[in-house]
Protein backbone atom coordinates (compact mmCIF):
# COMPACT_ATOMS: atom_id res chain seq x y z
CA UNK A 1 0.00 0.00 0.00
CA UNK A 2 1.27 3.09 -0.59
CA UNK A 3 0.75 6.37 1.27
CA UNK A 4 2.00 10.18 1.39
CA UNK A 5 3.45 10.24 4.84
CA UNK A 6 1.22 11.19 7.46
CA UNK A 7 -0.72 9.51 10.88
CA UNK A 8 -3.38 7.21 9.45
CA UNK A 9 -6.19 6.02 12.24
CA UNK A 10 -6.78 2.55 11.58
CA UNK A 11 -9.99 1.42 12.48
CA UNK A 12 -10.82 -1.87 11.27
CA UNK A 13 -8.19 -4.59 9.91
CA UNK A 14 -5.53 -3.06 7.78
CA UNK A 15 -2.35 -3.53 6.01
CA UNK A 16 0.79 -2.25 7.15
CA UNK A 17 4.09 -2.90 5.78
CA UNK A 18 2.42 -6.06 3.63
CA UNK A 19 1.56 -7.63 6.91
CA UNK A 20 -2.23 -8.07 7.62
CA UNK A 21 -2.72 -6.98 10.92
CA UNK A 22 -6.15 -6.62 13.04
CA UNK A 23 -6.87 -3.10 14.94
CA UNK A 24 -5.42 -3.88 18.15
CA UNK A 25 -2.53 -5.45 16.97
CA UNK A 26 -0.77 -1.77 16.20
CA UNK A 27 -1.08 1.26 18.04
CA UNK A 28 -4.22 3.02 16.49
CA UNK A 29 -1.68 5.93 14.80
CA UNK A 30 1.13 4.49 12.66
CA UNK A 31 3.20 6.19 10.22
CA UNK A 32 3.43 5.30 6.95
CA UNK A 33 7.04 5.98 4.75
CA UNK A 34 6.42 8.31 1.43
CA UNK A 35 6.43 5.49 -1.33
CA UNK A 36 5.09 7.29 -4.33
CA UNK A 37 8.27 8.06 -6.87
CA UNK A 38 7.57 11.22 -9.33
CA UNK A 39 9.80 11.17 -12.42
CA UNK A 40 10.00 11.58 -16.15
CA UNK A 41 7.55 8.95 -17.93
CA UNK A 42 9.78 6.41 -19.84
CA UNK A 43 8.52 3.68 -22.85
CA UNK A 44 7.53 1.33 -20.62
CA UNK A 45 5.25 3.49 -18.64
CA UNK A 46 3.39 3.41 -21.81
CA UNK A 47 0.78 0.72 -20.94
CA UNK A 48 -0.07 1.98 -17.49
CA UNK A 49 -0.43 5.16 -18.75
CA UNK A 50 -2.72 3.90 -21.36
CA UNK A 51 -5.14 1.53 -18.96
CA UNK A 52 -5.21 4.41 -16.55
CA UNK A 53 -6.36 6.34 -19.54
CA UNK A 54 -8.85 4.14 -20.50
CA UNK A 55 -10.60 4.02 -16.81
CA UNK A 56 -11.03 7.66 -17.04
CA UNK A 57 -12.72 8.17 -20.06
CA UNK A 58 -16.36 8.81 -21.00
CA UNK A 59 -16.94 5.28 -22.10
CA UNK A 60 -15.83 4.04 -18.73
CA UNK A 61 -17.32 6.82 -16.61
CA UNK A 62 -15.01 9.13 -16.69
CA UNK A 63 -14.15 12.40 -17.58
CA UNK A 64 -11.41 12.97 -19.62
CA UNK A 65 -11.57 14.65 -22.85
CA UNK A 66 -9.41 13.68 -25.53
CA UNK A 67 -8.36 9.26 -25.91
CA UNK A 68 -4.80 10.39 -27.02
CA UNK A 69 -3.48 7.49 -28.80
CA UNK A 70 -0.46 5.00 -27.89
CA UNK A 71 2.18 6.93 -30.34
CA UNK A 72 0.64 10.52 -29.36
CA UNK A 73 2.37 9.39 -25.60
CA UNK A 74 5.75 7.88 -27.08
CA UNK A 75 6.20 11.50 -29.52
CA UNK A 76 5.33 13.28 -26.06
CA UNK A 77 7.73 10.73 -24.23
CA UNK A 78 10.50 11.11 -26.09
CA UNK A 79 10.05 14.73 -26.33
CA UNK A 80 10.34 14.73 -22.45
CA UNK A 81 6.81 15.96 -21.52
CA UNK A 82 5.61 13.14 -19.47
CA UNK A 83 5.86 12.90 -15.32
CA UNK A 84 4.56 9.99 -13.62
CA UNK A 85 3.90 8.81 -10.62
CA UNK A 86 4.54 5.20 -9.42
CA UNK A 87 4.01 2.99 -6.33
CA UNK A 88 5.25 0.02 -6.03
CA UNK A 89 6.49 0.56 -10.45
CA UNK A 90 2.79 0.84 -11.04
CA UNK A 91 2.06 3.97 -12.61
CA UNK A 92 -1.22 5.30 -10.24
CA UNK A 93 -0.86 9.16 -11.90
CA UNK A 94 0.68 11.08 -15.20
CA UNK A 95 0.21 14.40 -16.45
CA UNK A 96 1.38 16.29 -19.48
CA UNK A 97 3.35 19.49 -20.00
CA UNK A 98 3.63 19.45 -24.38
CA UNK A 99 4.08 22.00 -27.16
CA UNK A 100 0.70 23.55 -28.39
CA UNK A 101 2.27 22.29 -31.51
CA UNK A 102 1.72 18.73 -30.52
CA UNK A 103 -1.66 19.12 -29.43
CA UNK A 104 -2.52 21.43 -32.78
CA UNK A 105 -4.38 19.11 -34.29
CA UNK A 106 -6.97 18.35 -31.64
CA UNK A 107 -10.43 20.07 -32.08
CA UNK A 108 -10.74 21.18 -28.55
CA UNK A 109 -7.51 22.56 -27.83
CA UNK A 110 -8.13 24.76 -31.15
CA UNK A 111 -11.35 25.76 -29.28
CA UNK A 112 -9.59 27.08 -26.50
CA UNK A 113 -6.70 28.93 -28.35
CA UNK A 114 -8.94 30.55 -30.64
CA UNK A 115 -10.92 32.16 -27.34
CA UNK A 116 -7.49 32.34 -25.65
CA UNK A 117 -4.65 33.01 -27.16
CA UNK A 118 -1.70 31.73 -25.68
CA UNK A 119 1.13 33.80 -23.87
CA UNK A 120 4.91 33.39 -25.72
CA UNK A 121 6.67 30.33 -24.65
CA UNK A 122 3.42 28.79 -23.03
CA UNK A 123 2.72 25.42 -22.69
CA UNK A 124 -0.23 22.90 -23.17
CA UNK A 125 -1.18 21.76 -19.21
CA UNK A 126 -2.60 18.28 -19.34
CA UNK A 127 -4.20 15.36 -19.70
CA UNK A 128 -3.60 14.94 -15.70
CA UNK A 129 -4.86 11.84 -14.44
CA UNK A 130 -4.47 10.18 -10.76
CA UNK A 131 -5.73 6.27 -10.29
CA UNK A 132 -9.21 6.67 -8.52
CA UNK A 133 -7.64 4.82 -5.69
CA UNK A 134 -4.88 7.33 -4.77
CA UNK A 135 -6.94 10.27 -5.25
CA UNK A 136 -7.01 13.07 -2.69
CA UNK A 137 -3.46 12.31 -0.96
CA UNK A 138 -1.88 15.31 -3.00
CA UNK A 139 -0.51 12.95 -6.16
CA UNK A 140 -1.81 15.95 -8.97
CA UNK A 141 0.18 18.44 -6.81
CA UNK A 142 3.40 16.21 -6.36
CA UNK A 143 3.24 15.58 -10.04
CA UNK A 144 2.54 19.52 -11.24
CA UNK A 145 5.86 20.11 -8.85
CA UNK A 146 7.83 17.85 -10.85
CA UNK A 147 7.12 19.76 -14.62
CA UNK A 148 7.01 23.10 -13.18
CA UNK A 149 10.34 22.15 -11.81
CA UNK A 150 11.48 20.95 -15.38
CA UNK A 151 9.32 23.98 -17.51
CA UNK A 152 10.61 26.70 -14.97
CA UNK A 153 9.38 30.43 -15.97
CA UNK A 154 7.39 29.37 -18.84
CA UNK A 155 3.58 29.75 -18.54
CA UNK A 156 1.36 26.99 -18.84
CA UNK A 157 -2.49 26.71 -20.24
CA UNK A 158 -5.09 24.44 -19.71
CA UNK A 159 -9.08 23.57 -19.95
CA UNK A 160 -11.39 21.73 -17.26
CA UNK A 161 -14.41 20.65 -18.30
CA UNK A 162 -16.93 23.10 -16.28
CA UNK A 163 -18.59 20.47 -13.91
CA UNK A 164 -15.10 18.68 -12.98
CA UNK A 165 -15.19 20.11 -9.50
CA UNK A 166 -12.78 18.25 -7.96
CA UNK A 167 -10.32 19.26 -10.95
CA UNK A 168 -11.15 22.92 -10.83
CA UNK A 169 -10.22 22.93 -6.89
CA UNK A 170 -7.24 20.97 -7.38
CA UNK A 171 -5.61 23.11 -9.70
CA UNK A 172 -6.87 26.29 -8.32
CA UNK A 173 -4.96 25.14 -5.40
CA UNK A 174 -2.13 24.52 -7.12
CA UNK A 175 -1.99 27.88 -8.18
CA UNK A 176 -3.86 28.17 -11.46
CA UNK A 177 -5.62 30.90 -12.26
CA UNK A 178 -9.15 31.19 -14.25
CA UNK A 179 -8.97 32.86 -17.86
CA UNK A 180 -12.82 32.34 -18.55
CA UNK A 181 -14.46 29.94 -20.50
CA UNK A 182 -15.52 28.31 -23.63
CA UNK A 183 -17.63 25.35 -25.36
CA UNK A 184 -16.51 22.53 -27.83
CA UNK A 185 -19.48 20.67 -29.15
CA UNK A 186 -21.88 21.80 -26.85
CA UNK A 187 -19.60 21.48 -23.38
CA UNK A 188 -19.15 24.20 -21.66
CA UNK A 189 -15.04 24.41 -20.08
CA UNK A 190 -12.96 27.01 -18.47
CA UNK A 191 -9.57 28.02 -19.70
CA UNK A 192 -6.47 28.37 -17.10
CA UNK A 193 -3.57 29.51 -16.82
CA UNK A 194 -0.34 29.17 -14.76
CA UNK A 195 2.35 32.04 -13.92
CA UNK A 196 5.28 31.22 -12.00
C1 LIG B 1 -8.34 15.95 -10.81
C2 LIG B 1 -7.33 14.97 -10.22
C3 LIG B 1 -6.17 14.86 -11.19
C4 LIG B 1 -6.84 15.49 -8.88
O1 LIG B 1 -5.84 14.60 -8.42
P1 LIG B 1 -5.56 14.39 -6.85
O2 LIG B 1 -4.23 13.72 -6.73
O3 LIG B 1 -6.72 13.73 -6.23
O4 LIG B 1 -5.45 15.88 -6.36
P2 LIG B 1 -4.75 16.38 -5.02
O5 LIG B 1 -4.76 15.30 -4.00
O6 LIG B 1 -3.43 16.98 -5.39
O7 LIG B 1 -5.81 17.45 -4.60
C5 LIG B 1 -5.49 18.70 -4.19
C6 LIG B 1 -6.78 19.44 -3.83
O8 LIG B 1 -7.81 19.24 -4.80
C7 LIG B 1 -9.07 19.30 -4.15
N1 LIG B 1 -9.75 18.03 -4.39
C8 LIG B 1 -9.21 16.84 -4.72
N2 LIG B 1 -10.19 15.93 -4.88
C9 LIG B 1 -11.35 16.57 -4.63
C10 LIG B 1 -12.71 16.18 -4.64
N3 LIG B 1 -13.08 14.92 -4.95
N4 LIG B 1 -13.65 17.12 -4.36
C11 LIG B 1 -13.28 18.40 -4.08
N5 LIG B 1 -12.00 18.83 -4.06
C12 LIG B 1 -11.06 17.93 -4.33
C13 LIG B 1 -8.82 19.52 -2.70
O9 LIG B 1 -8.85 20.91 -2.45
C14 LIG B 1 -7.42 19.00 -2.55
O10 LIG B 1 -6.74 19.58 -1.51
P3 LIG B 1 -7.02 19.13 0.00
O11 LIG B 1 -7.02 17.62 -0.01
O12 LIG B 1 -5.88 19.72 0.76
O13 LIG B 1 -8.34 19.73 0.33
C15 LIG B 1 -7.98 13.56 -10.01
O14 LIG B 1 -9.14 13.75 -9.24
C16 LIG B 1 -8.31 12.81 -11.28
O15 LIG B 1 -7.45 12.16 -11.86
N6 LIG B 1 -9.58 12.87 -11.72
C17 LIG B 1 -10.03 12.11 -12.90
C18 LIG B 1 -9.43 12.66 -14.19
C19 LIG B 1 -9.59 14.15 -14.29
O16 LIG B 1 -10.64 14.70 -13.96
N7 LIG B 1 -8.51 14.80 -14.75
C20 LIG B 1 -8.47 16.22 -14.90
C21 LIG B 1 -9.05 16.61 -16.19
S1 LIG B 1 -8.89 18.38 -16.36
Amino acid sequence: MCGVARNVRFTEWDVAEGITVPYGGLPPYHRFQMTYDFSLAGLDDIPGILALQEMNLPDSGGILSVRLTPDWFKDAILEKSVIVGRCESKVVGYVVGSSLAASAHVPIIQAMLRVFPPAPGCYLYGPICVAETERGKGLASAMFGELRARLSGRPAILFIRADNASSLQAHRKMGMQELGTFTNNGVLYVALTYTS
